[in-house]
């Protein structure tokens, strides 16, 4: 089974809105107009339409994407952004239950999973996010909170609906801090949690969905985690603010 690698550039609150348009200019300008891999770049919200227009002059194939959306339609939700806003401004995709939301501003299982449910709905793609902390590695319990984040992460989530779902394993004490899991420690998360989908729906449906690795990944150790068999791309964060790197990345995938 072949699936097309997706590597998608999480900007994180980074950036200003100059920065933005140049890096976007630079990410779209090097990787082409058909980079091999789906590209995707996740904006901070204020540079989205910015972002869009110069995907849009340059004709490039990056898809738009957002980095969280609100789990409501419209209303008294202060600071929230919803899929409409966020299709308004040509969003394609968007992360939901990055570990940064889960353990930096306390985001839950249930409300990760109502945000993918909501982002399904409103047609958009979304790339749902888990991993273990480090205490839970060290415990041993890398796959059991993977298989409870995607449980409840996709809970609701009909098998039609989950060809726009890509799953990102990216193991919290790996990301910023400039360790990797070992490329083998990442297949073994990767294989475990296909087999989980192909348990929650089918082993086809299990073959085709996309699990992207992220956390500190890198030009120098892209080329063998890419390599391996299930893993179908990455979520960048630090390397994808230098398109040269970025671009190194998005290559390395076979
Ligand atoms: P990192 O971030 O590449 O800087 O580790 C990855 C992510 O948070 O998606």
């Amino acid at each position: 089974m072949s699936r097309t690698p997706s590597v998608g550039a999480n900007w994180k609150m980074n950036l200003d809105r100059a920065g933005a348009e140049a890096l976007a200019r630079d990410v779209c300008d090097r990787l082409g107009d058909s980079p091999g891999a789906e590209v995707a770049v996740f904006v901070p919200f204020p540079y989205l339409l910015e972002v869009g227009r110069v995907i849009r002059e340059t004709g490039s194939a990056v898809r738009l994407g957002a980095q969280d959306l609100s789990e409501h339609d419209n209303g008294a939700f202060t600071g929230e952004v919803s899929t409409a806003m966020l299709l308004d401004c040509g969003v394609q995709t968007v992360l939901a239950g990055h570990s940064e939301r889960r353990h930096v501003i306390g985001e839950s299982d249930q409300l990760v999973g109502a945000k993918a449910r909501k982002a399904l709905d409103s047609g958009l793609d979304v790339i749902l996010c888990v991993g273990e902390t480090l205490e839970q590695r060290q415990a041993g319990e890398t796959n059991a909170i993977n298989e409870r984040q995607i449980r409840a992460g996709l809970e609701g989530v009909s098998p039609g609906d989950m060809a726009r779902v890509t799953i990102a394993y990216e193991p919290v004490w790996a990301i910023g801090t400039g360790m990797t899991a070992t490329p083998g420690d990442a297949q073994n998360a990767h294989a475990t949690i296909r087999a989980l989908l192909a348990s929650m729906f089918s082993s086809a449906l299990a073959q085709e969905t996309r699990i992207q690795y992220g956390g500190s990944v890198k030009p120098g150790n892209a080329g063998e985690l890419m390599a391996q068999p299930d893993i179908d791309g990455g979520l960048i964060g630090g390397a994808s603010l230098n398109a040269d790197d970025f671009r190194a990345i998005v290559r390395a995938c076979p």
